[in-house]
């Protein structure tokens, strides 16, 4: 009789949406169900920490409920549970864990810690063409934007990362200038597609030899630009102000990571994070690993952004390595990408 794959149901509860999904051994999606919070965020402009965390507890078990039946399992057929411990909101953060850490004592499963970040980066290995290592991989998202390297699983090296404000970051301050509400960086990819690039917002590439990055001044300079115009009473063309502040953050993504490529010479070139969904970025990206000749994985659109899928596929090769977390596991709001494998 043939072994039956191992099965992980992960639980993600760290911002504002909850999700919960079954993966086989780190790659094959039997169940991913999201359950987004954003229109209930929506009317204040920005997620309530507060209202996510008591959203996360009226959502999540009709959610494990539902990936039960969708995916035809029953709880002895999951081998292992996997949750966020971190980085996220702690309130948010909180509903998760406990609930898998009551779940897996239940049931006598092993319980599998998972950083977030992780998580965004092993999206990648859910895509058609999972990537070799070494790997390195663009993190994007609305509260990171680094650039990793990984000689193997679960060894993350950070080459570079923002001295401030993060990508999806500045997409969402810029959509709050342009009056386009929350979540903002669909909204400006959207308008952004409509407008041309033709105001000269700068290009912060800092010091030649680092591979941080800054997107504070690019804000001020889409900021200025906008309430001058309002001042003045002069007209302006918002799908222009999008493009053109889109354009200024993919040439700055997209040279940095080259900067990158050239230095490490990786196997596979990977994007993460939700800012990983938009498209400009993909293409940007996918024509300059063409021409630097690295093969470029990129997650399917639906796993750039926050799901559980991500966090089943990071618990793998923690669940391998038999390194699971007790009845003392807790969130941690503040943890590090670079502690993982070795405490999460
Ligand atoms: O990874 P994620 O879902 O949550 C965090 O872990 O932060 O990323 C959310 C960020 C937000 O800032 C959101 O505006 C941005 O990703 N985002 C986008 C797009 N879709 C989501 N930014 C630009 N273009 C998009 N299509
Ligand atoms: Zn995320």
């Amino acid at each position: 009789m043939s072994k039956t794959m191992a099965k992980i149901l992960a639980i993600e509860t760290s911002c504002d949406e909850t999700a919960v999904a079954i993966v086989e051994e780190g790659q094959r999606i039997l169940t991913n169900q999201v359950a987004s919070q954003v229109e209930t965020h929506a009317r204040f402009g920005g997620v309530v920490p507060e209202i996510a965390s008591r959203q996360h507890l009226l959502t999540l078990n009709p959610l494990i409920r539902r990936a039960l039946s969708d995916s035809g399992l029953d709880w002895p057929e999951i081998d292992a549970l996997a949750v966020t411990q971190g980085p996220g909101l702690v309130g948010a953060l909180l509903i998760g864990v406990t609930t898998a850490k009551a779940i897996a004592w239940a049931l006598g499963k092993p319980l599998v810690a998972v950083n977030h970040m992780a998580g965004h980066i092993y999206a990648n290995m859910l895509a058609p063409e999972p990537p070799q290592f070494p790997l390195l991989c663009l993190v994007v998202s609305g509260g990171h934007t680094e650039l990793i390297y990984m000689e193997k699983d679960l060894e993350f090296q950070t080459l570079g990362a923002t001295r401030d404000d993060a990508a999806g970051e500045a997409y969402d301050k810029v959509a709050r200038i342009l009056d386009l509400g929350y979540p903002g960086g669909p909204a400006v990819d959207k308008l952004a597609g409509e407008g041309r690039p033709v105001l000269d917002f700068p290009r912060v590439l800092l010091e030649p030899e680092t591979l941080d990055f800054s997107f504070s001044g690019l804000k001020t300079a889409v900021m200025n630009y906008v309430h001058n115009c309002r001042q003045r009473g002069i007209s302006y063309i918002p799908a222009n102000v999008a493009a053109s502040f889109q354009a200024a953050v993919v040439d700055v993504l997209v040279e940095k990571t080259a900067r990158a490529v050239i230095a490490k010479r990786p196997a596979t070139l990977c994007l993460a994070g939700g800012v990983a969904a938009n498209s400009s970025l993909r293409t940007a990206l996918a024509a300059r690993a063409a021409e630097l000749g690295v093969p470029l994985t990129v997650p399917p659109l639906s796993l750039c952004t926050d799901n559980a899928a991500m966090i089943s596929a990071a618990a793998w090769p923690l669940y391998q390595r038999g390194e699971f977390g007790d009845s003392d596991l807790n969130a941690v709001p503040g943890l590090n990408l670079t502690d993982c494998g070795e405490t999460c």
